[in-house]
């Protein structure tokens, strides 16, 4: 067996050179949305990249019944339909497809496991493969448990003759119990170190780059404190409704969709101070070490500091969209909240006092993600009111997508005989830059998987924090009526007007993206 990235503190985190070993990638849940948006495309790009060896495979399974053929041009029509550049390079499919199988599987039967593993190890001979394996779980959420325990009962992840790996789709529980649950089950099956719990948000380079950008640099980290900052705000905010998903998403909401998860990641790569090194632990202790100080939410706080919101009818990008309870799946007098502002407290020397705004939605006003951190006044103005045209306090600007950069926002002089100031911005855009289209989250994670690297994925501990952390504000606005008038702001907006309220009662605004 190989030794792993973990293993190696030196190799940890160190992206240059990454060889990947020979192995065969399983996709629980084959004839899902995620694996033909997302899953294929991106093992077809390693493949066209060459970041993974000839010696690769992939299986689909499902519980539909089909044959080798017919999930390859299935896949093909996806690769075409979903990759980034929208065409298949025939040569690199001829050669992704000799390695692309379908199994039918019922995620419950010790029998379909049996024939699993004869395949894989008919895989193994024919291609080369090696014993290697990373099994996807893209099923329901519900299912999660059950393959994990049929998979640890059939021996599949037994490292005896190769490494074996579990990668576990979101959501992870829809409560702290839930979660705490599921990590018990895996628990039984899977050493921690096996175990990579995806969250996509971590595999974009510009939420990678927030690392890079504090600890690379020298001039930004001693300015990231509260002694230079003022606030900060997190904006996450999508055109997109619920896509037909209102099932789902009547049961969840932004909360447990977007912020428990995603936007913490985010966040904690904003809280965090430097890690001791580059390895997967030393990185997630930080992170969890950040989360840990966020101040606990109380009944109180979550009414004071905190605003949910639906959508009502409206529209975007000048099209009528209908409200969030007119949905496929939603009912009628939904009070599920599809917008979500939370002021997070970090008590800790570095954050005591800085309080970081969040808010995350769908049918917004337009599509975004970003950091913005405000920094404080000049401690002294000596240019007077009429000097200054149209100045605001210092803000850097982390764009996470799209239009993925970093703005810095000062005053300047106005060119001319009498001294005027206004806001200028200096700009970084990963496009102009760089010149290259930015890799998908999920490639990037399915090859660090791939190479044993666990940094980007969640940890236990991270997974039940985020849940800790929102458990109030699901219960306080589980047990009290939103207050009238739910829907409360229009699609395509830029949210409740009580987010904005609320900012300007403590002397800030929200930033217009
Ligand atoms: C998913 C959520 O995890 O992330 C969706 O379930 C959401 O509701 C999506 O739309 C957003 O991802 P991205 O990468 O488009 O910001």
């Amino acid at each position: 067996m190989s030794a792993t990235v973990m293993d190696n503190p030196l190799r940890a985190g160190v992206r240059l050179e990454r060889t990947a070993d020979p192995c065969t990638v399983i996709i629980f849940g084959a004839t899902g949305d995620l694996t033909k948006r997302k899953l294929v495309p991106a093992l077809y790009r390693l493949v066209q990249e060459r970041l993974v060896p000839g010696e690769f495979a992939v299986v689909g399974a499902a519980r539909s019944e089909m044959g080798h053929d017919d999930f390859r041009a299935k896949m093909k029509d996806a690769v075409a339909q979903f990759s980034e550049a929208k065409r298949v390079d025939e040569e690199v499919w001829d050669s992704f497809a000799q390695g692309l199988y379908y199994l039918p599987v019922n995620i419950d039967s010790p029998d379909d496991y049996k024939k699993l593993s004869d395949l894989l190890d008919q895989i193994d001979r024919e291609r080369g493969t090696q014993g290697n394996r990373v099994f996807y779980l893209s099923t329901a959420p519900a299912l999660y448990a059950e393959a994990v325990k049929q998979l640890g009962q059939s021996g599949l992840v037994n490292q005896e003759k190769g490494w074996r790996r579990v990668i576990i789709e979101k959501p992870f529980g829809t409560d702290l119990a839930t979660a705490k649950q599921l990590n018990r089950d895996i628990h039984e099956h899977l050493e921690e170190s096996q175990i990579y719990r995806i969250d996509h948000y971590l595999g974009k380079e510009t939420v990678q780059n927030l690392m890079i950008f504090r600890f690379a640099n020298g001039i930004y980290e001693p300015l990231w404190n509260r002694q230079y900052i003022d606030h900060v705000q997190i904006t996450n905010a999508e055109t997109v409704g619920v896509e037909g998903r209102g099932g789902y998403y009547d049961k969840a909401g932004v909360v447990r969709d977007m912020i428990q998860n995603h936007v913490f990641q985010v966040l904690s790569h904003v809280v965090m101070e430097p890690p001791a090194s580059l390895g997967a632990e030393a990185v997630r202790d930080e992170k969890i070490k950040a989360m840990m100080s966020a101040r606990p939410f109380t009944a109180e706080r979550v009414r004071n500091e905190c605003v949910r919101g639906q959508y009502g009818a409206g529209s975007i990008n000048g099209k009528p969209v209908p409200g969030y309870r007119e949905e496929e799946g939603v009912p009628k007098d939904s009070t599920t909240e599809t917008f979500a502002m939370v002021t997070m407290r970090f008590d800790n020397w570095r954050w005591s006092g800085v309080p970081f705004y969040i808010r995350s939605g769908k049918r917004l006003a337009k599509r975004v993600t970003e950091v913005a951190i405000q920094f404080k006044d000049a401690p002294h103005q000596l240019f007077g009111r009429e000097m200054m045209e149209q100045v605001a306090p210092n803000q850097l600007v982390i764009r996470i997508q799209p239009d993925e950069g970093i703005t810095l926002r000062f005053g300047a002089k106005v060119p001319g005989q009498v001294t005027r100031i206004r806001d200028v911005n200096m700009d970084f855009r990963y496009g102009a830059s760089f010149g290259v289209q930015l890799a998908e989250a999920y490639e990037r994670l399915l090859l660090d998987c791939i190479l044993g690297d666990p940094t980007l994925y969640a940890r236990t501990d991270m997974t039940e924090r985020g849940w800790e952390i929102v458990m109030p504000i699901l219960e306080e606005w589980a047990a009290t009526k939103a207050e009238a008038p739910f829907p409360n702001y229009e699609a395509g907006s830029w949210g409740p007007q009580a987010t904005h309220d609320l900012l300007a009662s403590q002397g800030r605004r929200w930033r217009r993206p």
